[in-house]
């Protein structure tokens, strides 16, 4: 006997821009291989938008209209799912919240509205029982939202890294193998479509944060506020680091990481943040080039699981946004952050960034005299620093001809230091005292650094 047919999933999607068009073009270009893993048809009834007569990168699909306004998502009762591609916090919070309140499931690929919001969106979901869904927020098209959540849902997550903004990799991957400087990548960049106008968000590493707070509430289950994350960007990244950590055998990244400190839930802190780090060049995030992402995850029983892919544009935003849809259309029960009891993500215990540790690279800017060294050494063994590797570049002969990274004259001559691993605190002080020295020429330049486990 044949199945009764079910009725189509019936969408209200807010924003036809970039990610909203590739999404109407996936359901309207792969409608047959959808309705075959869905099992009913997806059909979109409403899009919100500004300005309706604006020129669409796409046509609007048979059968949905135009509107602008807001209440005609949330109070069609047709309507089953509310998409919310619009971008911004306080606009899109409303449509959420008001879409929750009548009973629509919500799919987002808004990172910067749930990071922000914290539980607000999870805890109105949770008591109405509702798809909040998020794929398209961490990493576009990269399945990482369900990897974490389903696939590895028997594992302890141990660390989370991860290349989590195109735009930096793009910046830096420039500078790295054409030498370029940070504000002629950045413009290359902007010329290209892979930056904003106004960057801020990108280089400055907000975006990255707000995508690595979703993923640490996905790993372990709790609430880390985004504005507790230690933050850096790759703005004041310079060619002539990029060169010296390319000489160590390093690539300069903008990593989001997460490490699970201690191995029992309860006591469990969470040491997290985002910066440039040097990372091997044997490792696969090294490799990772152009506008691309990756994340690589540790779990006690799978080990080292490394995803990579597009982390933006149309087609791979959309598939993703698609892939929660679908879900939805399927009927399985809500399951939004990944955890059952308790539903609600609890604060996470946050390892100050000064109680962190790794290996760090360092430059200084010193006098070209003797016992420099030696009394630099001092300062860092007073600290508990032990010193890996040591480079000291002659102003004149070297590859680098003592230039800062805007091609001024430096002053002095670069030393380059490899830490073995070392407390942050140590590390910080170690640089306070120096900066005051007479033998140090410019404020140091410190980046932590990732290695290749044995
Ligand atoms: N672009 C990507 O590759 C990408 C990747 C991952 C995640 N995301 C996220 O996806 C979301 C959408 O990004 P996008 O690049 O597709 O944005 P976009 O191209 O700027 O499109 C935004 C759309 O939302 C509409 N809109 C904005 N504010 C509105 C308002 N107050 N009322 C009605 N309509 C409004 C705009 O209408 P008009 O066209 O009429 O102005 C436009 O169609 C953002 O949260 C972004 O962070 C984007």
């Amino acid at each position: 006997m044949a199945e009764p047919s079910l009725a189509p999933l019936m969408l209200g999607i807010a924003g036809f821009g970039t990610v909203a068009s590739g999404l109407v073009r996936i359901l309207t270009e792969n409608r047959e291989a959808i309705f075959a893993r869905a099992g009913r048809d997806i059909r979109v009834k409403r899009i919100l938008v500004r300005d309706p007569g604006r020129q669409r990168a796409v046509s609007v699909p048979e059968g949905a209209a135009l509107t602008t306004r807001m209440e005609d998502l949330f109070e069609d009762a047709d309507i089953d799912v509310v998409v919310e591609l619009m971008g911004g916090v306080d606009i899109p919070l409303l449509l959420l919240e008001r879409s929750l309140g009548a009973g629509k499931h919500v799919v987002t690929a808004n990172k910067a509205l749930l990071a922000e919001t914290g539980n607000r969106l999870f805890a109105l979901a949770a008591e109405k029982n509702l798809h909040l869904a998020y794929e398209a927020g961490v990493c576009g098209g990269i399945p990482i939202v369900q990897t974490l959540r389903d696939g590895l849902t028997a594992n302890r997550i141990q660390t989370l890294v991860g290349i989590l903004n195109g735009t930096s990799n793009y910046i830096l991957s420039e500078m790295s193998t054409k030498g370029m400087a940070f504000d002629q990548a950045l413009k290359q960049a902007q010329a290209l479509g892979y930056a904003e106008a106004d960057p801020t968000l990108d280089i400055e590493g907000i975006d990255a944060a707000h995508k690595l707070a979703l993923l640490i509430r996905l790993a372990w289950g709790v609430d880390y506020p985004c504005s507790r994350l230690s933050v850096r960007g790759i703005s004041g990244v310079s060619p002539l680091d990029i060169a010296h950590a390319r000489e160590f055998g390093y690539r300069i990244k903008l990593l989001g990481h997460a490490r699970l400190v201690g191995d029992c839930a309860r006591d469990s802190g969470i040491e997290a943040g985002v910066r440039p780090t040097l990372v091997h060049e044997s490792l696969l995030l090294a490799r990772v080039g152009g506008a691309y992402n990756a994340v690589r995850v540790e779990g006690d029983a799978v080990g080292s699981v490394f995803l990579h892919g597009r982390g933006a544009g149309d087609m791979p935003t959309g598939s993703a946004v698609a892939a929660d849809i679908v879900s939805i259309a399927r009927g399985a029960g809500p399951n939004n952050t990944g955890f059952v009891r308790p539903a609600l993500p609890g604060p996470a215990r946050i390892i100050p960034p000064l109680e962190t540790y790794s290996r760090f690279y360092i430059r200084l800017m010193v006098s070209d005299t003797p016992g420099v060294l030696r009394d630099i050494a001092a300062v860092m063994a007073e600290n508990g620093i032990s010193i890996a590797q040591v480079i000291q570049k002659d102003q004149a002969g070297g590859s680098y001809g003592g230039e800062a990274g805007d091609g001024r004259a430096a002053p002095g001559v670069p030393l380059i230091i490899m830490t073995h691993e070392a407390y942050a605190a140590g590390v910080y002080k170690a640089l306070r005292t120096l900066t005051d020295s007479v033998v140090v020429h410019e404020p140091p330049v410190h980046y932590p650094v990732l290695v290749k486990r044995s």
